[in-house]
């Protein structure tokens, strides 16, 4: 066995090039060494001669590492008997000793846990590259398009001289200049008629699906979602313990009579009418009456996700499910992620005048509101006319994008994927031979650095064919053959395809 000493000198090492000084360099080892306890209280340390001769440095060197150390509590000097270990270090047990335990978590935390594992099992975002040309996730924006320079200068505006209100705390329920401008966009846009009381800007959707999952759930509580349906949110809501009773998609969009029939005083649904998540299918009229029917009777809630109704390329687009509404159960939550850009976290919420005190109570625990800089320049681009024109220029953008990547994907692999152009939204679905596994696919896929997402990823219950989510938004319609190509080539090389002839 090593003896204190022999353990100290083979633990040291000094590095002669750093800028750190050797003695601070000797005074942080010694200290990481009682610290995690491989050297402990009362032992003798070898004299600073030895360490002198061992580690090749001046004693003075020593010294003034011994100094700072004795002075720190951490060693102790007997005139005549040398220098200990100070001796309120006893008893600790080696870090190396101690079996690695995993972290104490929350239940909540826990369940959390286990839930975001069972989804993006082969498509994770660790190894995905925002830069990668083969890139088709869903829900990505085309970054390349966004205004920068205008949006810079209406950014400078506000740093150029920024006020109180810019740099201090700000308004609990968001800046009212934002408020304002969301609220008039959504009168024109979607029908919806509030006041700017009535809205409050939050970190993104997601965030609000937390916060109404606080708001309106107890554990146990029953909630129906769309299956398949936006995965996120379903985490939300089961965090706050809720019982998923998911509702399956046909082509009027969620089956309410399911609802009906299976769990009538469910406390909450979440829905996504405009385009449903992920399947792409719009909630007919009758459906939404329904919905609406129930909740006033069952004094259930809606939640509406409106979260990229500004890109329909054909059909008609519907008032919001909140402006047929006239029972107030509907509560109405937007985001700036796909319109504008997804790490501006910016969304909103629209709620019944009754829910918003208590839902800025909790947005106050939460983290009270997101930077109001990017509130300001948010308010100003959609005040200044900027945020319309975006919104026409991206619509058509992403029309021309779906259209010339269906064309190649047709074109290149067409005897593969059934394919049938999207009225909304920014992804495909692309249906897979039916004996396939899409998760095997997309997490093949993945591993040849092409991404897309396994349909069968959003589904909680009921069966549904294979197939794959491909996200156009990001492909510039120049682009779309060569990274067609790039997926045609994998697909290939997985046995997928017949070889190229
Ligand atoms: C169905 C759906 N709703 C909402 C959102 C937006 O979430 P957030 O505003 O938190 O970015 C997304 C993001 O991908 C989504 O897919």
């Amino acid at each position: 066995m090593k003896s204190p000493a022999g353990l100290l000198l083979s633990a040291i090492e000094l590095d002669r090039t750093s800028a750190i000084p050797l003695y601070r360099q000797l005074y942080l080892q010694i200290r990481k060494q009682i610290l995690n306890g491989r050297i402990q209280g009362g032992v003798r340390l070898p004299s600073t001669r030895t360490l002198s001769d061992e580690l090749a440095l001046s004693r003075i060197t020593i010294l003034n590492a011994f100094d700072q150390l004795i002075a720190e509590g951490f060693l102790a000097s007997r005139t005549g008997a040398g220098t200990y270990v100070g001796t309120d270090w006893e008893n600790r047990a080696s870090e190396d000793e101690q079996p690695r335990q995993p972290p104490r978590l929350s239940d909540l935390s826990q369940s959390m846990l286990s839930l975001r594992s069972d989804h993006f099992r082969g498509v994770s975002y660790a190894d995905w590259d925002p830069a990668t040309p083969t890139s088709f996730l869903p829900s990505h924006s085309s970054y390349d398009a966004f205004p920068q320079a205008i949006w810079r200068r209406l950014m400078n505006r506000h740093l150029l001289k920024p006020t109180k209100a810019i740099l201090g705390y700000g308004e609990l329920q968001g800046l009212q200049a934002f408020r304002q401008a969301i609220a008039e966009y959504v009168f024109d846009a979607r029908g919806i008629d509030c006041n700017a009381g009535q809205v409050v800007i939050v970190s993104g959707a997601q965030q609000a699906f937390n916060l109404l999952g606080m708001l309106l759930l107890n554990p146990q509580d029953s909630v129906w979602m769309e299956d398949p349906g936006h995965i996120a949110a379903r985490i939300a809501l089961q965090a706050q313990g809720a019982q998923v009773v998911p509702l399956r998609i046909d082509d009027q969009g969620i089956d309410v009579q399911q609802g009906l029939s299976e769990c009538p005083d469910a406390r909450l649904v979440f829905c996504t009418p405009s385009r449903q998540h992920p399947l792409g299918v719009t909630l007919s009229y009758a459906r939404r009456q329904a919905l609406i029917d129930w909740a006033a009777e069952h004094q259930s809630w809606i939640i509406e996700d409106d979260c990229d109704s500004e890109f329909r390329y054909s059909g008609r687009l519907l008032p919001a499910l909140y402006a047929m509404d006239q029972m107030a159960r509907v509560i109405y939550v937007g985001t700036f992620s796909k319109v504008l850009f997804a790490s501006l976290r910016l969304g909103y919420v629209i709620l019944p005048q009754a829910l918003v005190e208590p839902f800025c109570t909790l947005r106050a625990v939460m983290d009270r509101s997101p930077p109001t800089l990017l509130q300001a320049t948010t308010a100003d681009f959609m005040g200044e006319g900027h945020f319309l024109g975006h919104i026409r220029r991206m619509r058509a953008l992403y029309k021309a994008r779906q259209q010339a990547l269906i064309e190649q994907l047709q074109t290149q692999i067409g005897s593969f994927f059934r394919i049938t152009p999207v009225e909304a939204g920014m992804h495909l679905i692309a249906w897979l031979p039916s004996e396939l596994s899409d998760t095997e696919i997309a997490r093949q896929l993945a591993e040849q650095h092409i991404h897309t997402y396994a349909l069968s990823d959003y589904r909680i219950k009921h069966a549904l064919p294979p197939a794959l989510l491909i996200g156009f938004a990001g492909t510039p319609e120049n682009q779309a053959r060569e990274r067609v190509e790039a997926l045609a080539r994998a697909l290939r090389a997985l046995g997928y395809l017949p070889p190229a002839t």
